[in-house]
């Protein structure tokens, strides 16, 4: 099928460079387009402030849907990077997440606000876990989504 000019010149560079590798080059071509951790965290980060602005703005399904893909985010990439895993849990998956989602199906602000302080203490605190000490997370100052 003929696309337009754009989806031409996308196709070009699509799915191509990896079939044109040796098939035992592919795998790992993969994993390393996968990226590691700084990935995995930049979408843990986006997810948290929009879970902020969700609970903020009482839009509380939103703020549901992003914690319940932040934990997503975060489990993927302790698949990827399993060293970081003990920290991850000890310090986040068993206390803070599951706390704030409490506040969040409890539609209760000051709960979650206070929840929130909790948890970005709870990043922070992997961060210097894991020799990033310089990564500290404060309360979201920007949606990022145009979400009303
Ligand atoms: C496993 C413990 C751990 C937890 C929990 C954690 N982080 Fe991270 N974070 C890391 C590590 C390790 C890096 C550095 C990753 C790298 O560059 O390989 C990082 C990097 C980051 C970065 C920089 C990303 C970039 O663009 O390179 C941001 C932003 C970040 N984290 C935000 C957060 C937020 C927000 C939370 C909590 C909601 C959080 N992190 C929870 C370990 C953690």
């Amino acid at each position: 099928m003929r696309g337009t000019g754009i989806t031409r010149a996308c196709a070009s560079e699509g799915p191509g460079w990896l079939v044109a590798l040796k098939s035992d080059a592919r795998i790992p071509a993969i994993q390393r387009q996968l990226r590691g951790f700084d990935t995995t965290m930049a979408e843990v980060s986006y997810r948290y402030g929009e879970m902020y602005f969700g609970g903020v703005e009482g839009n509380w399904d939103y703020a549901a849907h992003m914690a319940m893909t932040l934990e997503r985010a975060l489990r993927l990439g302790l698949e990827r990077s399993p060293s970081r895993k003990p920290n991850a849990e000890n310090l986040f998956l068993k206390g803070p997440l599951p706390q704030v989602v409490d506040a969040i199906q409890k539609k209760d602000a000051a709960l979650f606000k206070q929840r929130i302080e909790t948890m970005r203490a709870a990043c922070t605190a992997c961060h210097a876990a894991e020799n990033h000490a310089f990564i500290r997370i404060g309360v979201p100052t920007a949606k990022r989504n145009p979400v009303e």
